[in-house]
């Protein structure tokens, strides 16, 4: 039996790369010390939300930029040989999606593998007082730059509203669509014991949501369709995001598979980056999954030297701590 507890340092570092409602869809068949297989979970894929597995793509791509960042401090490098583009929703058990191999590492690695857990998505209000400064917004757009894709960002007041209130809208009235709602409600966790027993998915904690809200919103959705209580969520909803001082939206290759996993690699720098400078990201992935929202972006923010779709807008800023969100354990990631 070779030696595999590299392998379990790096898995235990890269279970902790954010995904969407928080699926953790990323599997390792550990080979031997050097080889190992990273695999997807079909179970835990977005069918409705993400029919072409963009977004599930991208989640590979952020745990594989983890992994790499772990696999530096022990010197090595991870080489990535890539064996398959489809993500299927429709296989079961764990399917093979690239090849992985640690080699000796010949550059430095700028970034610290302690920045990996230190990192967390930020729902809670931004210091409005302390804007992103200038000098990291233009560190993280050059980050971007690197992988060839575009980060614009905006620290204007009528831009930022003007995101919120997308965002906003998308949550609570675009989101009335059943299919949507159910896919996302199967990850939803309405209490600490919910969230702890399952080690995945969007806790009401980390949400920012009190448990019997989102049960409410989830199950008796018709509910938030009543016109007084609706502005009146929407109005609490923005009230959770009071502070927030800059907005930025990327653009990119997010249609071949090789640039979703691209597009994560790069989300993993900027993400970590961020963690670096103590500010947090709050990305909203709804406006893009939805076509009428994701449209009316594209107008909104028209910019003829853009070379490909928009595919994520996000907020920025200084919070406090935000709670943390459930996560499986390395021996559940790790796979026969
Ligand atoms: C591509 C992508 C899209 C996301 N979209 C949203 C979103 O629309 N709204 C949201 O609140 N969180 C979003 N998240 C954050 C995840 O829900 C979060 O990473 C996950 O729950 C784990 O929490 P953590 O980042 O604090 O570790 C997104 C994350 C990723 C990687």
């Amino acid at each position: 039996m070779s030696d595999l507890s590299i392998w379990t340092d790096i898995v235990d570092h890269a279970r902790w790369a954010p995904t969407p409602h928080n699926t953790q869809h990323a599997r390792f068949r550990l080979l031997d010390s050097r080889r190992a297989v990273l695999c997807y979970e079909p179970s835990r894929l977005l069918p409705v939300e993400d029919p072409r597995g963009q977004f599930m793509a991208c989640g590979l791509g952020i745990v594989l930029e983890m992994a790499a960042v772990a696999a530096a401090h022990h010197d090595l490098d991870l080489e990535v040989r890539y064996l398959t583009g489809t993500l299927d929703h429709t296989l079961s058990g764990p399917q093979p999606y690239a090849e992985l191999t640690l080699v000796p590492r010949t550059k430095p690695e700028p970034l610290s593998r302690e920045l990996i857990k230190q990192r967390r998505t930020s729902r809670l209000p931004y210091d409005g007082d302390r804007p992103v400064s200038p000098t990291v917004l233009a560190e993280l757009a050059a980050i971007a730059e690197g992988f060839e894709h575009q980060l614009e960002f905006s620290s204007d007041r009528k831009e930022v509203d003007w995101v919120l209130g997308l965002n906003a809208d998308t949550m609570f009235y675009d989101l009335r669509d059943d299919r949507t709602r159910a896919e996302i409600g199967m990850w939803a966790r309405y209490s600490m014991k919910h969230a702890r027993k399952h080690g995945d998915g969007l806790a009401a904690h980390a949400m920012m949501f009190p448990g019997f809200l989102m049960w409410l919103f989830f199950n008796k959705n018709w509910i938030f369709q009543i016109p007084g209580l609706s502005h009146l969520c929407r109005a609490l909803y923005l009230r959770s995001m009071r502070g927030t001082g800059t907005v930025a939206w990327i653009s990119g290759d997010f249609q071949t598979p090789a640039g979703c996993v691209n597009a994560g690699r790069m989300l993993a720098r900027v993400w970590l980056t961020m963690t670096r400078h103590g500010v947090y990201l709050h990305p909203f992935g709804s406006v893009i999954t939805n076509e009428r929202s994701h449209k009316t972006m594209e107008e909104h923010f028209a910019n003829s030297q853009r070379k490909h779709p928009l595919w994520l807008l996000v907020r920025l800023g200084h919070s406090n701590v935000p709670p943390q969100a459930m996560r499986l354990s390395v021996d559940d990631l790790i796979v026969s």
